[in-house]
């Protein structure tokens, strides 16, 4: 983690992330702790989470670890609680926490399917519901991280697509019901990014990312970095009014998507006959 940050515009805030041991919750960690907030890091794996609050801690950050499956409603609670205790009212709740796999739907189990809608769905629903409680109220920043499958269906993917839909419309939920007590909620929507688990899932071979490469308007994959300084976005005061949304970080990448569908439709349509 860098340590040159001129400008520390979470100084004296508490940020709790899901999925804070890597990847993508770990870089919004550390984006909030080079901007003073001290980080609670939630996982499954102690020696992952524990490495990972070290990078924070040695680079003059705060940073804690929590061990914890997004899964269970009662871990979730409890490591709250503790963060509060430890650290103070909590001000910024990110659920990162994902899992993933392609398979087509005749190639997963029901308890495959249920796997991933317990991780992503039910986690997301567990910290939000969990954290409630334990929010600095007016002022708190929810962020979940939702994907491009929650607007476009992808094969492999139905789980996912399942999930991330549900997720966004969660967090809409929670931003209405949420919204008199001074707590903001909005999803986060990456597109490909480097260097992700999410990357080396569903983009295993370098000539699959070449595709996304070619593909994209802005010519590259995403970055990390990105992601955070987006996260730190909307968890700043700059984003004071900002509630209920879901904003893309993908380098334009959902809207060739949708561009090549409608490529595909218009050809369909060329070949009907004229009535
Ligand atoms: N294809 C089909 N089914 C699969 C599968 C695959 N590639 N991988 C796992 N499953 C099924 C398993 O067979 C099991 O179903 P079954 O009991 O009917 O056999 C079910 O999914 C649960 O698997 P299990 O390994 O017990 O679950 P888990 O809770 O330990 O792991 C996963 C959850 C499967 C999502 C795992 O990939 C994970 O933990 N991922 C976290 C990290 C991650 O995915 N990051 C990417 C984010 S984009």
């Amino acid at each position: 983690m860098s340590k040159v940050f001129k400008d520390r515009i979470l100084e004296g805030k508490v940020a709790f992330l899901t999925g804070g041991g890597s990847g993508i919750g770990l870089r919004m960690a550390e984006r909030f702790a080079q901007h003073g907030a001290k980080v609670m890091l939630a996982g499954r794996r102690a020696e992952v989470l524990e490495a990972a609050a070290k990078g924070i801690t040695d680079a003059g950050g705060i940073a804690g670890t929590a061990v914890l499956d997004v899964r269970e409603y009662a871990d979730v609670d409890a490591a709250l609680k503790r963060t509060s205790e430890e650290f103070g009212l909590i001000d910024i709740v990110v659920a990162a926490a994902a899992g993933n796999f392609p398979a087509p739907v005749m190639g997963m189990s029901a308890n495959g399917f249920k796997a991933v809608i317990d991780i992503d769905l039910i986690g997301t629903f567990n910290t939000m519901r969990a954290a409630f409680p334990f929010l600095r109220k007016p002022g708190a920043s929810l962020i979940a991280i939702s994907a491009a499958h929650a607007t476009t269906p992808i094969p492999f993917q139905s789980h996912v697509c399942a999930a991330k839909a549900a997720i966004e419309m969660l967090m809409k939920c929670m931003a209405l019901e949420w919204g008199q007590n001074g707590v903001r909620a909005n999803c986060i929507v990456p597109g490909p990014t480097a260097g992700t688990e999410g990357m080396k899932r569903l983009a295993p071979a370098p000539e699959l990312e070449d595709q996304i490469i070619a593909a994209a308007p802005l010519g590259r994959l995403g970055t990390k970095d990105e992601l955070a300084d987006l996260a730190l976005f909307l968890s700043s005061p700059a984003a004071n009014y900002i509630t209920g949304g879901s904003f893309p970080c993908d380098g334009g990448t959902s809207l060739i998507k949708s561009g090549s569908r409608m490529e595909e439709a218009w050809k369909l349509a060329s070949r009907q006959k004229p009535r």
